[in-house]
């Protein structure tokens, strides 16, 4: 638990940071590299390469080298944050922009949603909290993204914690650690399968000849364990890595995401922690 503890603090501390520096005219691409080396800095590995969605992008964009976006004063952004030590993962996120209404939707569906962290509570409770939260601010909550159970190197593990009254009535058991993250919108409440992100996962290993593939993969290996990774952390290690990359997704080794636009093109906003379930619930990412 203590090193969870840790992690949780040093998520905080990273969102605070990435929030202090995401201020309109930044190259997104900068913005993720400040947070990937403050992440180094503090003693935590990232447990997933950030994400960095904005408008109606909800989630799983992340920057690759070439990104020339900047962000805008009108954009509504999601910072969505993973970091672990020896495994133990804290994943956090905030979204700022104009946009305060559906920000606040989000962050007070989240509040409430965490007071009910509690041994014994039905999961279908968690998200029938937040869908009232967020419907109370006629938003809908995009009922296909989900909170999800963190165990060690295992970001999406066990139970699922969903944004709606999925009608789960399996319990919270103390001492789990769950993070719950209720997506809110204005359009219809889902998202679909976008472009390819960029970012991957190690699904199975497989003997390789050439031995740049085997390099980066042995690197991928080691570095990721089973936790997602991108193109652009490999891309400053290995110049060649974008030619491996797609090597060995089509050999089925590694596994890359979608972005996950919201369907309708609604804008989204996001709020999450990472909670340890108590009859008083820890809130692990509490910023100060
Ligand atoms: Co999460």
């Amino acid at each position: 638990m203590e090193e969870w503890i840790k992690a949780g603090k040093i998520g905080a501390e990273i969102l605070t940071f990435a929030k202090s520096q995401a201020k309109p005219g930044i190259l997104l691409l900068d913005l993720a590299e400040k947070i990937d080396k403050k992440i180094l800095e503090l003693g935590a590995k990232p447990a997933f390469p950030i994400n960095l969605s904005i408008n109606h992008m909800a989630a799983h964009y992340t920057p690759v080298k070439e990104d020339k976006f900047i962000l805008n004063e009108t954009d509504i952004l999601k910072i969505d944050m993973g970091a672990h030590i020896d495994g133990y993962i804290s994943d956090t996120a905030l979204t700022i922009g104009p946009n305060k209404e559906l920000i606040k939707a989000s962050e007070e569906a989240l509040k409430e949603a965490i007071k009910f962290a509690r041994p014994g509570v039905q999961i279908r409770k968690i998200g029938a909290v937040v869908q009232d939260v967020i419907t109370s601010y006629n938003f809908s909550p995009i009922k296909n993204l989900s909170g999800h159970q963190i165990k060690r190197y295992d970001l999406h593990a066990g139970v699922t914690i969903p944004n709606y009254d999925n009608g789960n009535t399996a319990e919270l058991e103390e001492g789990m650690v769950i993070a719950i993250e209720p997506f809110a919108t204005d359009g219809k409440g889902k998202v679909g399968e976008g472009k390819p992100s960029s970012i991957y996962r190690l699904i199975k290993k497989k003997p390789l000849r050439d031995p740049t593939s085997k390099k980066i993969l042995n690197y991928i290996e080691k570095e990721y364990s089973t936790l997602p990774f991108c193109k652009r952390w490999l891309q400053n290690k290995f110049p060649q890595s974008a030619f491996t990359l797609k090597i060995l997704e089509n050999q089925g080794i590694i596994k890359q995401y979608c972005q996950l636009p919201e369907a309708s093109k609604g804008l989204v906003s996001q709020a999450e922690h990472t909670v340890l379930v108590k009859d008083k619930p820890v809130i692990l990412t509490k910023r100060k």
